[in-house]
């Protein structure tokens, strides 16, 4: 071994955290931001995961919105995946598309998926949001990968976006500043009508201006 440890990947890290934590819930971590002041009433899983209460809202979403295909950037463990996937066996129909990146967590999410009650309303995939292709209409889009590529994926995906579909990203809280400024900049430019909620990392919530009537 040398003499400097190899960094070890915080995805990775986070990881390991969340096998550790055995699906303890933890106060969130996150800094109270002026929209958020008092993060600690929301729960997490662990600092990559969403939000327990996101979560929650991403599953009744499923169940209020009834959509065919939902697609996720950035699966992670798959734990979003999986509440997506539970308002979709309520609903009876449809399927959610997840892609990640990194091969040794998607592994991982791929493992944890296997067997489960809800890995037939499932699609996971190792690529990148970047260059995954996927058909069909998009009913909701669950944008949760890297912060930096959000406005980029959210731009590529946006032509097959239904004009009545919903777009959620991820960490647009006032502190990470970068997805809010993306969802900001792309209202600016007329390709989105968007409302911030005030969670400790912050979710937008957002629609295609584009054929809207
Ligand atoms: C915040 S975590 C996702 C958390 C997950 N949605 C949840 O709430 O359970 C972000 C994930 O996106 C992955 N990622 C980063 N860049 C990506 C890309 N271009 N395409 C797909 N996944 C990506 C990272 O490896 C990481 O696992």
């Amino acid at each position: 071994m040398g003499l400097f440890k190899k960094k070890i990947k915080q995805e990775h890290k986070v990881m390991l955290q969340h096998d550790r934590a055995a699906g303890a819930l933890l106060p969130e971590y996150h800094r109270p931001t002026p929209e958020c002041p008092h993060p600690e009433q929301w729960s997490m899983l662990d600092s990559m995961t969403a939000e327990l209460e996101v979560l929650e809202f991403l599953a009744t979403l499923v169940t209020t919105i009834k959509p065919r295909l939902v697609v996720e950037t950035g699966s992670f463990l798959g734990v979003s995946t999986e509440w997506i996937a539970r308002g979709l066996q309520r609903n009876g129909f449809g399927k959610v598309i997840s892609c990640e990146y990194d091969p040794i967590v998607y592994e991982k999410a791929k493992a944890r998926l296997q067997g489960s009650p809800l890995a037939p309303w499932i699609e996971l995939r190792n690529e990148s949001s970047l260059e995954m292709h996927v058909e069909g209409t998009i009913d909701l889009f669950f944008s949760d990968s890297d912060m930096p590529i959000r406005e980029a994926e959210v731009k590529r995906f946006l032509p097959q976006i239904n004009p009545t579909g919903i777009i959620l990203m991820h960490d647009a809280s006032s502190h990470l500043k970068l997805v809010r400024e993306a969802a900001l900049k792309m209202e600016a430019e007329n390709l989105l009508s968007v409302v911030l909620l005030p969670t400790p990392r912050g979710l937008v919530i957002a629609q295609p201006r584009a054929n809207r009537h």
